[in-house]
Order: C-alpha cells, then sequence, then structure tokens
C-alpha cells in the first residue's frame, strides 16, 4: 500500500493544493484505510478515482487525517510559564523598544483553544501592563473544517475543564450547553487555512506580519517524518523575531542545529527563545 497512499498524498498536492507528503506513513495507511471502507474503495487506485469525481472527499480525507485533540491552557505548567514569566516580560520588552503591537502565530490551531488561549492571557496582562499595545493572534490550521469551528469559538463545558474560574467568567459566555467565546477576544484572532508543510509555504497570509514574537507549534509535527519536522522548524524559527520564542508540544523538541542558538528556557517546557538572529 505504501507507494500508492503517497500516490494519494501527491494527488492532493497536486489537485487540492494541500502537501502533506511527509506525514508518517503508519498514520496516513490507518487513515485511508478508514476512508476507503467509508467510500466503498477497494483498492488506492479506485480511491484516486473517487476523488477525482467527489471534489468534497478531498476534505473529508483532510479531515480523517488530521488528529485535532487540543485543550485550553493544554498542558498547565507550560501555561504557568507563559502566563507569570514570557508574556509579561515580551510586553515589557516591546514597550521599551517602543514598538506598537505583539504578534503572536497559533500554527496548527485546531479548532482555535491554543490562539484563543494565548488571546485571553495577553488581554488579561496587558490590561494592566501594556494597555497601548495592540495585540495580534493569527490561528491557521490545514483542516477547513477545525478552522470553521475556530472562528465560532463555541465549545461544549466539558472541553473548559482546564479553564480558570476567573478566565471562564469573563471571556465566554453561556450559550445553552456550550460556552462561547467573547466577541472582544474573538476580534483579536485572525484564523486562516495554512499549509505548515508544503514546501515553498512562508508565513499564513491572513497575517499581515512578515513575523513573530510567539509562534506556537504544539502537537503537529509529530505526525510528519524528521526530515519535514526540521524544515518547518527551521522556517519557523527564521520567522521569529529576536527575543521571541518558538513553543513546541511535549513530545516535540528543536533539531540540533538549532539548539545553540535557541535554548530551551524553561527545561520540560518546550519553550525555545531566540537570542539572536539566525542564519539558516
Ligand atoms: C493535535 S492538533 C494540535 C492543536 C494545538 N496546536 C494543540 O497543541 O493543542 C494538530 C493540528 O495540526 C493540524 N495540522 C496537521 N498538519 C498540518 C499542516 N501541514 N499544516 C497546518 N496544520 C496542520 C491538524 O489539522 C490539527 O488541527
Amino acid at each position: 500500500m505504501s507507494d500508492q497512499s503517497s500516490r494519494i498524498l501527491e494527488y492532493l498536492y497536486v489537485n487540492c493544493g494541500v502537501d502533506l507528503r511527509g506525514y508518517r506513513k503508519e498514520t496516513l495507511e490507518r487513515r485511508l484505510t478508514v476512508r476507503m471502507a467509508a467510500t466503498g474503495c477497494v483498492s488506492c487506485g479506485q480511491y484516486i478515482d473517487y476523488l477525482q469525481e467527489h471534489p468534497g472527499e478531498c476534505e473529508d480525507f483532510i479531515d480523517a487525517l488530521t488528529i485535532k485533540v487540543s485543550g485550553f491552557f493544554r498542558d498547565p505548567p507550560v501555561y504557568e510559564i507563559l502566563k507569570n514569566k514570557t508574556f509579561p516580560d515580551l510586553l515589557s520588552a516591546r514597550t521599551k523598544q517602543g514598538k506598537s503591537f505583539v504578534s503572536v502565530w497559533s500554527a496548527g490551531c485546531a479548532r482555535g483553544q491554543e490562539a484563543y488561549t494565548a488571546a485571553m492571557l495577553l488581554h488579561d496582562l496587558a490590561a494592566k501592563e501594556a494597555p497601548f499595545l495592540t495585540l495580534h493572534i493569527v490561528g491557521t490550521d490545514v483542516d477547513a473544517r477545525s478552522l470553521q469551528a475556530a472562528r465560532e469559538g463555541r465549545y461544549p463545558a466539558g472541553e473548559l475543564a482546564g479553564t480558570e474560574e476567573g478566565f471562564l467568567k469573563r471571556y465566554f459566555v453561556k450559550e445553552g450547553d456550550y460556552y462561547r467565546v467573547v466577541p472582544e477576544i474573538r476580534r483579536m484572532v485572525t484564523f486562516g487555512r495554512h499549509n505548515l508543510t508544503g514546501m515553498n509555504s512562508g508565513g499564513p497570509s491572513e497575517g499581515l506580519f512578515a513575523s513573530y514574537d510567539i509562534i506556537f507549534c504544539r502537537n503537529v509535527l509529530i505526525y510528519y517524518n524528521r526530515d519535514r519536522q526540521s524544515r518547518v522548524l527551521k522556517r519557523l524559527a527564521g520567522m521569529l523575531n529576536t527575543g521571541g520564542c518558538l513553543v513546541l508540544g511535549k513530545a516535540e523538541s528543536l533539531p540540533r542545529e538549532l539548539s545553540t542558538a535557541m535554548p530551551e528556557a524553561y527545561r520540560g517546557t518546550k519553550i525555545y527563545f531566540k537570542r539572536e538572529s539566525l542564519c539558516l
């Protein structure tokens, strides 16, 4: 199935403009089997024919392939550091530099939880410490359906388990069985489709930023092979402002060639600071 499954990724790349060619084979083949069963196809060739005849299947396939587990304040110790150290330091540095804004990118944002968590924390801090700074958060994902849900910003109560009471009261409104992120926070975040692992993909076109103060890329690259991981991480490092930081997921780390210029700020947190401009 291996060569055949690669043909499907090639098809998606050429016909849907979505480059998932570095995706891990085992996950790819498991998910492909599910879509083939759902569409009644018994071979990859037949599934490619099906994709050609049913353009909507491309989205179904991307939906099935990508893993969208996320949460507000996911990995609380990481958010403790961001809240108490990284974000306050960033706001004060930007103020001292005379800058008017802070830019944050949540790359692989799923249904928006990570982007909104950053928005809430920054909003809370900036109100006290840097009221003149404008806060821009960009959330991107390859999965169009997740982005639609992210823009809605509505979550079942059970998904807010990790959210502090104070944040819940200030930044969400109850709508039946759901909680919706308040408009003030929703307005801070722009969501858009962006394929992080595309060979030539730069930053998202949604934000007007050439570089970012903070880039979250958590639990996205674990599904890709090492070569693709390393390319994407170098590109992200290049798009980070000096003094900014890249936040990865628990099971992810920087390739060796980046780890000297970008040390982990606090052991085990996967928050990496860019100390100087990099020649990559
Ligand atoms: C497991 S979720 C992680 C969500 C969030 N970053 C977190 O840590 O909670 C992975 C997300 O990455 C997205 N993703 C996977 N491959 C991608 C790619 N090549 N470009 C952009 N997003 C991608 C998936 O659609 C999914 O929403």
